[in-house]
């Protein structure tokens, strides 16, 4: 390693960590990044094989709940900087499995600030952790309606739940110990290296073999979607010019309803497979309600835009767009997280 400044990455062979990884190996040469991660189901080296060789970048293989690990590892680089990024992500399996997202999400997360505060306490100067949460932890809105930075927590799902105590946490070891500290609450990402247990990429694996696409309920609930390298480049900024102690509002200004959405990505499929126009809608399957379905999401990112000039820089066409080229690009890539587990994993949620 080479540089002078250690951060931690934690969960970066995921889907938004690893373009955060990429991000911060490629623009910051005078700082050590070192990615930990346990590789569950969904972290992927694969996804990093671009900076594996960098000398500014270090993978761990490690879990955040193993607090002796973790205390070792804090210990021997002395993190300046953490971005806690490890978490359980899919709200559907939070479902089958509360407990195992309690244990990362909250005791992770109290794990990770733990080792901080005792390598760092009333040394803080130059010290930041920075937990990248969700704007799931506000619950459901109606029909209208944004979520801002002051909306209260009101989270419907196990994965909501978890998130938001990880998020309550963070802000206690702020208040209780000083620790310096900065949130974000993004809205729903899509793009390359996105795990198929999710809408977008599910739905273009499922065209692809031309298996039923599995709406919710009436399709009718809204998310906010925002390309994931406008995600990293605001983490980038919230990491260096976000204020201690504050939430940013991260989102796509860019509400769709999963069925035109669905209808959307039918579209262009038919259109990238030179499939007859209106072959894909075939595909789609009304089934069963997700427990506790959140009606909408949609975010309010004033103060992010007003604050740190951040604002999403790919237009829902063009992400779309690359966002299809890529899983065609990186078929094997596919084929490869498709196979084994996330076999069992479909049947059970699906059939
Ligand atoms: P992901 O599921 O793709 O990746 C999670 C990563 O964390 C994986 O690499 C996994 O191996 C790792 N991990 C899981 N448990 C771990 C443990 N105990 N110890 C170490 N590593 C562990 O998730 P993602 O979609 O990239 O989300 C990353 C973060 O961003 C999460 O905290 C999530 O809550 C948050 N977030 C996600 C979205 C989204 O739309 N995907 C939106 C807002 C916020
Ligand atoms: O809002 C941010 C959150 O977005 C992140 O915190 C989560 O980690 C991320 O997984 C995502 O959560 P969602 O539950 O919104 O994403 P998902 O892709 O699972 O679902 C999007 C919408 O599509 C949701 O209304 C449920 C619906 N859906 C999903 C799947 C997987 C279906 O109709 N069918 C499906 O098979």
């Amino acid at each position: 390693m080479i540089g002078n400044k250690n951060i931690l990455i934690t969960g970066g062979a995921g889907f938004i960590g690893s373009h955060v990884v990429r991000t911060f190996v490629n623009k910051y040469p005078d700082y050590n990044i070192f990615n930990l991660d346990s590789l569950t189901y969904a972290g992927n080296l694969e996804n990093l094989k671009d900076v594996q060789n960098k000398n500014n970048y270090k993978f761990l293989n490690g879990d955040i709940t193993d607090e002796i690990y973790i205390n070792k590892i804090f210990k021997k680089h002395q993190f300046e900087g953490i971005i806690h990024l490890a978490a359980e992500s899919h709200v559907d399996r939070s479902i089958s499995d509360p407990i195992g997202f309690a244990k990362t999400n909250i005791l992770g997360t109290i794990i990770l600030l733990n080792a901080f505060k005792n390598l760092w306490f009333n040394n803080w100067l130059g010290k930041s952790f920075y937990h990248v949460s969700t704007d799931e932890v506000y619950g459901s809105l109606g029909e209208s309606g944004l979520f801002t930075e002051k909306t209260s927590y009101d989270p419907n799902s196990p994965y909501s739940a978890s998130k938001a105590s990880s998020d309550h946490f963070v802000r206690a070891y702020g208040e209780t110990y000083g620790l310096p500290y900065v949130i974000s609450n993004c809205s729903n990402n899509y793009g390359p290296n996105h795990f198929p247990e999710k809408l977008i990429p599910l739905f273009i694996n499922n065209i692809i073999e031309e298996k039923p696409l599995p709406v919710y309920g009436d399709g009718n609930y809204t998310r906010d979607w925002l390309y994931v390298l406008d995600h990293a480049i605001a983490i980038d900024l919230v990491f260096h010019k976000g204020i201690n102690s504050q939430t940013y509002n991260i989102g796509g200004f860019n509400e769709w309803k999963n069925i035109d959405l669905v209808k959307l990505l039918c579209n262009l499929m038919d259109t990238k497979l030179s499939r007859k126009s209106g072959t894909s809608k075939k595909l789609i399957t009304y089934v069963k309600d997700r427990p506790g379905h959140d009606l909408r999401y949609a975010i309010d990112a004033t103060k992010i835009n007003r604050d740190l000039g951040w604002k999403p820089t790919v237009t829902f066409e063009e992400g779309l767009a690359k966002t299809i080229d890529w899983y065609f690009d990186n078929s094997e890539w596919l084929k490869n997280v498709t196979s084994g587990e996330y076999q069992n994993y479909y049947k059970s949620q699906y059939n």
